[in-house]
């Protein structure tokens, strides 16, 4: 049985709670080009209705749950661990899913929507609220720098280190409801191949990099997850 196991996740885990995927948007993120809503140079250009955007978002989390296949990774997470393994949950999702259907240890490497930082004094944290453009930093009490903490397009996501560590170390790999388009997640499949990990794919469709994968199950992460973790929980 794989005691060290790193998935990486993406939009398509959280579909079936309700949260729109990217690329079926046509390049727009509710309804908004990704350029005004996720880079630093439309944050400068409108930080009034980039800070409503995400306003929106954090605020629409209240109105969602974790799926079957949330709660299953969390599942397997607790009985991995609790038998001397590990499982290390990577997600390019901004959403509080992974966690709120019991994961413990999850990576956001996007950043959280129930996350900010202010750009003055680097300061980070917890968020509930919303936030406007005259939100004092809660350290530096500076107002107009506070900032939903999201890897925007042309920034360095988070926590590489531990990630490249993780992809290192497992002997399985595995990627649930990502469309492969974005790096460097896209190419996490090609380090763990390196590293000689067993690589599967947990998808609606082939993604751009599927042929990198030993194994690929299709269908809805809601279905496929949950049968994916009996069968490694059994093994
Ligand atoms: P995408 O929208 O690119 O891809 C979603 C994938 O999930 C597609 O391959 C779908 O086929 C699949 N899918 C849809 N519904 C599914 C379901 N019910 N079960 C299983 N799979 C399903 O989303 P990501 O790959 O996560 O970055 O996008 C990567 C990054 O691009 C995002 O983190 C975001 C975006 O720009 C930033 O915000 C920095």
């Amino acid at each position: 049985m794989s005691k060290n196991i790193v998935i990486l996740s993406g939009a398509g885990i959280s579909a079936e709670s309700g949260i729109k995927t990217f690329r079926d948007a046509g390049g727009l993120w509710e309804d908004h080009p990704v350029e005004q809503v996720a880079t630093p140079e439309g944050f400068a250009a409108d930080p009034v209705l980039v800070q409503r955007f995400y306003n929106l978002r954090r605020a629409a989390l209240k109105t969602v749950t974790p799926n079957a296949a949330h709660i299953a990774l969390a599942r397997l997470q607790s009985e991995i661990r609790a038998r001397g393994g590990d499982v290390m949950i990577v997600t390019q999702n901004v959403d509080d899913l992974h966690e709120r259907g019991g994961a413990k240890y999850v990576l956001h490497m996007h950043g959280e929507l129930k996350r900010v930082f202010c750009t003055a004094c680097d300061f980070h944290a917890d968020w509930d609220g919303d936030v406007s453009v005259d939100t004092p930093c809660l350290a530096c009490r500076t107002v107009g720098t506070v900032r939903p903490d999201i890897v925007w397009f042309g920034e360095i996501p988070h926590h590489m280190d531990a990630i490249d560590r993780a992809l290192s170390q497992c002997d399985l790999f595995v990627s649930i409801g990502t469309s492969g388009a974005v790096y460097p997640a896209a190419g996490f499949v090609r380090v763990a191949k390196h590293y000689g990990a067993q690589t599967l794919e947990l998808n609606l469709e082939p993604s751009e990099g599927n042929l990198y994968f030993d194994e690929t199950r299709l269908g809805k992460a809601g279905n496929t997850v949950p049968a994916w973790v009996e069968n490694i929980l059994a093994g």
